[in-house]
């Protein structure tokens, strides 16, 4: 039966209707806001290819979480810039490290506040890279003890959940039992199980002064071709016991998402990534889209793809347009 008896446009006539019949629904409660916090006291230097977003000290990133927390954001997602790096990313462990002393600052002046933290090494190698380098390889094996050792200094610290982006085999199962040994069992992980190798995190290195300084990432993060791969590394970290998995950069993987969502029975998480906020930011300033709809219409699309949670540089800007 068509037209004239099917008439979809019945059901678009008037907001109450579309709100009635609404498939997808975006809240605050849905988002985590990523900050970046660098050393130093009341800094806020503003990232120039990420427009809005700053570094953060850690007094800052406190009234950044309250901030957020009264607008109806769950949870932060914690990146350091550390005072030095090393090859062994010894800032990353350290137990008054950047993002263990921002962690427990939140924790104690932003009631509430969820506090992840992003668990990689690339911030605090002098190299950039994910892990421990011999010659042009990153080392597998050898990383996991340090990805675990920073974990669990981070959940000591305070953070509720931790978050490994480093995509090194292995290291949901490493982290899981260094928690559980540190009596940490109860501390969630959230894995970047999907997480690929893009072009879209430029902004993100800029802002994490975490751009390696040879070579790339591909040996470790995903081929942006594949989609049949993202659905083995999440049924592995979901064995190895991850609580939730993220896909990550959201938009251009959409689909990944929606395969993501039917494959797998934990909460789904997408990035928004830095490049993805910055294409939107540059477009806006110069007045060729307008910037709340297209924000809005783009994490309306990653949640209709399927994703329960999504980091987002925009979560406050969001999550102010609407309400709690
Ligand atoms: C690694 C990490 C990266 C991002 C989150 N965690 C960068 C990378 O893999 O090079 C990117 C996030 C973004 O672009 O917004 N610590």
């Amino acid at each position: 039966m068509g037209f004239p008896a099917q008439r979809p446009r019945r059901l678009r006539r008037t907001e109450a209707i579309r709100s009635l019949v609404r498939e997808t629904d975006l809240s605050a409660g849905d988002l985590v806001l990523p900050l970046f916090v660098c050393p130093g006291k009341r800094v806020r230097q503003e990232i120039g290819s990420m427009p809005g977003q700053f570094n953060l000290s850690a007094d800052e990133a406190v009234a950044e979480a309250q901030e957020a927390r009264s607008l109806g954001v769950p949870a932060v997602i914690l990146f350091g810039i550390p005072p030095s790096k090393d090859a062994r990313a010894s800032g990353a462990y350290d137990p008054h490290g950047i993002v263990q002393e921002a962690a427990s600052a939140i924790k104690k002046e932003a009631q509430g506040m969820l506090v992840v933290a992003d668990v990689c090494l690339c911030e605090y190698t002098d190299h950039g890279h994910c892990g421990v380098v011999q010659g042009d390889d990153i080392l597998n094996d050898e990383t996991l003890d340090l990805l675990a050792k920073t974990a669990v200094s981070q959940a000591r610290a305070g953070a509720d959940i931790v978050a490994p982006s480093d995509m090194m085999d292995g290291r949901v199962a490493a982290i899981r039992s260094a928690l559980d040994a540190a009596g940490l069992d109860q501390v969630p992980i959230l894995s970047y199980a999907a997480k690929y190798a893009s072009a879209f995190y430029g902004p993100f290195r800029e802002a994490a002064q975490s751009a390696p300084k040879f070579g790339d990432r591909r040996s470790h993060q995903m081929d942006p071709a594949n989609v049949r791969e993202a659905l083995k590394e999440v049924l592995l970290d979901v064995e190895e016991g991850a609580d939730m998995v993220m896909v990550k950069p959201a938009l251009p993987y959409l689909d990944v998402i929606c395969r993501v969502r039917q494959a797998v029975n934990v909460p789904v998480a997408a990035y928004h990534v830095s490049g993805e906020y910055a294409m939107l930011a540059a477009a806006a300033r110069n007045g060729w889209i307008d910037r709340e709809r297209v924000m809005l219409e783009s994490l309306v699309s990653i949640r209709r793809a399927g994703a329960d949670l999504i980091v987002t540089y925009f979560a406050k800007e969001a999550a102010r347009l609407l309400g709690k």
